[in-house]
């Protein structure tokens, strides 16, 4: 067991205290339906829409029991690796497929410190306005930065001509320049070749291979920090070699080096949204990989998928919804004007999941045990125990909607200090290494993806010309 680990038994304890209860509540056999079965394709199954119930794809990566409320990740019961492992030892695993030797962890810890300085990309992005965009968008903007500086561009032929070239200048928006069929450009960039940097890989197949997962894994934490800082109007700061994936992350943000309890919790927090079977922000990812654009481009679709409110933009509704009832008084009354307005309650219900998210099991008491400290989160957390009894008692077992992992997350990213705008981008840096791993798992075996829509359209219509058409056909 690692010294972080000693230096933070209570958090080990509360993990494990989780784990014991779910065992307990769930019984300890698989679907025989979705596990250790080889496929043969084409593959027989009921879709309901959203490809709710399609398979699509076989994989070892993980496996997710909604029924039972469990999570794997190859073959390690996710209990066990918050109690025990590590964040960067996760991604070892899901990307490669087994737990690293000292060694090899080590080796790959050495990537992972080196990747974590972008200032190539960081100086770019900071000629952008990021403090007025979406945090999302900023993480989006940030990985095509990271792509352009792996194969600094696609290829040399797709570079225009200069004669040919868009042209702009400080004062001009960027544009065509010809329409009237001049001769040459009015503003033309020079025909001077761009230097190459010198750390550039010189091919595009870079782009695709383990290098880049690293790459990303490590790099998306520097962008979410860089993000986080300049909407504060601050610099980014240099990456400190000597923290953890997850310290060095939450010092990058906050500016304030993590005491050890709180980079254990920031790393459990990391391990918890590492991988989650065919979520849609992967599929997205492994829909775009499948064209073979690269993983970047894969990435910047995952991140894209994340953003959505019903995804992984979830965590910060909650916290805003809890901070609207405001008090445990107030959350009866709330609940019955939401549901009367058919609104969902954020954080609760699962495409999968029809009992309690195991990852909710973990973060819940981990919420409880920051509130005790963190004024903020204790307020939340209160508010957040009394809607989480009457959605139970409301839809619970009658409709299977129970908390899912974003109804606590807010609450401990609140309690480490973290903005709710920063959110979803703090699992989008998790969520890398599953998007990673299970796009460079499908690309062993790749096929496009396409699926069909029941087309229910009309057919056989006439042509009407634009001058005949009255608007009421
Ligand atoms: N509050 C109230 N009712 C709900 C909720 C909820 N959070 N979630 C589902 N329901 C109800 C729906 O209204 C629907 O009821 P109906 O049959 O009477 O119309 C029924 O449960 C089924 O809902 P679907 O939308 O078909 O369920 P689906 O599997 O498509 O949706 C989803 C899953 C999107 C997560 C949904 O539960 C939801 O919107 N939850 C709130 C948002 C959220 O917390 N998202 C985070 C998910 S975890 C993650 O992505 C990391």
């Amino acid at each position: 067991m690692s010294a972080l680990h000693h230096e933070t038994s209570e958090i080990t304890a509360i993990i494990l205290k989780a784990a014991e209860r779910a065992r307990r509540e769930t019984s300890n056999e698989p679907e025989a339906a979705f596990v250790n079965r080889a496929v043969n394709w084409p593959v027989a199954c009921e879709v309901g829409p959203g490809l709710e119930g399609a398979i699509a794809c076989e994989s070892k990566v993980g496996y997710v029991n909604g029924t039972k409320g469990w999570l794997v990740y190859r073959g390690y019961d996710i209990f066990d690796l918050c109690a025990y492992s590590t964040f960067e030892e996760v991604s070892y695993l899901l990307i490669h497929g087994t737990l690293p030797t000292a060694a090899q962890l080590r080796d790959f810890n050495r990537r992972l410190v080196g990747y974590r300085h972008l200032p190539w990309t960081l100086s770019r992005m900071m000629s952008f306005p990021v403090k007025e965009f979406n945090a999302m968008a900023g993480l989006r903007l940030g990985v095509s930065m990271m792509r352009q500086r792996l194969t600094y561009r696609d290829s040399e032929s797709a570079r225009p001509e200069p004669a040919t070239a868009i042209g702009t200048d400080e004062d001009s928006i960027p544009m065509e320049v010809r329409p009237y069929g001049e001769e040459h450009a009015k503003y033309e960039f020079g025909p001077g070749k761009a230097e190459r940097p010198e750390d550039a890989r010189k091919t595009q197949d870079a782009a695709f291979g383990l290098e880049a997962c690293c790459h990303l894994i490590s790099g998306l934490a520097t962008i979410t920090a860089a993000v986080a800082r300049l909407r504060e109007e601050k610099l980014p700061l240099e990456p400190d070699p000597e923290l953890s994936h997850a310290a060095n992350f939450l010092y990058m943000m906050t500016g304030r080096r993590p005491t050890p309890l709180e980079e254990r919790i920031m790393d459990v927090a990391l391990i918890l949204h590492a991988d989650h079977g065919m979520n849609a922000s992967t599929f997205a990812c492994m829909v775009v990989a499948s064209t073979l654009s690269d993983i970047y481009w894969a990435v910047g679709s995952g991140i894209s998928a994340l953003n959505g409110p019903l995804h992984g933009g979830a965590n910060e509704m909650v916290v805003r919804t809890l901070q609207e009832i405001g008090s445990p008084k107030r959350v009866n009354a709330w609940f019955n004007r939401a549901r009367a307005r058919k609104q969902r309650v954020m954080g609760f219900g699962h495409r999968v999941y029809k009992a309690y998210d195991p990852r909710a099991r973990v973060l819940g008491p981990l919420a409880e045990y920051l509130a005790r400290t963190s004024k903020p989160a204790g307020r939340l957390y209160g508010v957040a125990r009394a809607l989480e009894d009457k959605v139970i008692a409301e839809l619970g077992h009658s409709r299977k909607i129970f908390p899912n992992v974003d109804f606590f997350s807010g609450i401990v990213y609140t309690a480490l200090g973290i903005d709710p705008g920063m959110f979803t981008p703090c699992f989008a840096v998790s969520r890398v290494s599953g998007w990673t791993a299970r796009t460079m798992e499908y690309l062993e075996n790749n096929r496009i993806f396409r699926p069909r829509a029941m087309y229910t359209g009309d057919m056989n219509l006439r042509y009407v010309p634009v001058r005949k058409r009255s608007g009421k056909e």
